[in-house]
C-alpha cells in the first residue's frame, strides 16, 4: 500500500498548478478561436500541441495520483462534503482526459491535417465523418462548462485541505 502522506507531495502540486494554468489557458485560446476569426490559424497553431501536452500530463498525473495518494480528508469535512470532492476530482481526471481527445477527434473525424510541430502529425484516430466536427464543438462547449466547474471545486478542495 503507498504511504499517505499529511499534505500534498510537491511533484504533485507542481502538476496540479502547472495543468491548472495550461487548462485555462486552453479554454481562452478555445474562446479566442471561435470570436476572433482574424488570428484563427495562429490560435490553432498553439492549441493543438498544448492540448496534447495536457493529455500527456493527464496520464502522468493519474500514474503518480495511484503511486502518491493525496492526504485523508480534513476531519471538520462532512461525508457529504468527501464524496462531493471525491466525485469531483474523479469528473476532473475524465474531463482531463476526454477534453484533449475531442480535440483530437474533433480534427480527425474532419480529416484536417492534425500537425504538431513542423512535420510531425498525429494519427486520425476516429473515421472520416462530414458532421462530427459540428458535434464535437458542441461536446467541447459542455465539457468546457463542466471542467470550469469542476476545476473550481478540485482547486478549491486542494487549497483547504493542505
Ligand atoms: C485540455 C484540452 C483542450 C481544451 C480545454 C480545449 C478547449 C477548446 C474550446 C473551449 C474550444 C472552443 C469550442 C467552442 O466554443 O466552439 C476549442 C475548439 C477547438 N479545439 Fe480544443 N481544447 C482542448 C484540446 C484540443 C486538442 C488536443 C485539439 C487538437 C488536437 C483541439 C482542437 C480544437 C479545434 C480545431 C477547435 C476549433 C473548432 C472550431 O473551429 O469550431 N483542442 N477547444
Amino acid at each position: 500500500m503507498p504511504p499517505r502522506y499529511a499534505q500534498f507531495p510537491a511533484f504533485s502540486r507542481l502538476l496540479h498548478w502547472t495543468m491548472a494554468a495550461m487548462i485555462l489557458t486552453m479554454l481562452c485560446l478555445g474562446v479566442a478561436m471561435v470570436v476572433s476569426l482574424g488570428d484563427y490559424h495562429v490560435l490553432v497553431a498553439i492549441h493543438r500541441p498544448l492540448g496534447i501536452a495536457v493529455l500527456i500530463l493527464a496520464v502522468v498525473r493519474l500514474v503518480n495520483r495511484l503511486i502518491n495518494p493525496p492526504p485523508p480528508f480534513p476531519a471538520t469535512m462532512s461525508q457529504l462534503e468527501g464524496r462531493m470532492a471525491t466525485a469531483s476530482e474523479l469528473a476532473m481526471y475524465g474531463l482531463m482526459l476526454v477534453l484533449p481527445l475531442i480535440g483530437w477527434g474533433m480534427l480527425s473525424a474532419a480529416r484536417y491535417p492534425i500537425v504538431l510541430y513542423g512535420s510531425v502529425h498525429l494519427p486520425f484516430v476516429l473515421p472520416h465523418s462530414a458532421c462530427s466536427m459540428r458535434d464535437c464543438g458542441r461536446c467541447t462547449r459542455s465539457s468546457r462548462t463542466a471542467s470550469s466547474r469542476c476545476s473550481w471545486l478540485t482547486s478549491a478542495r486542494f487549497c483547504f485541505t493542505r
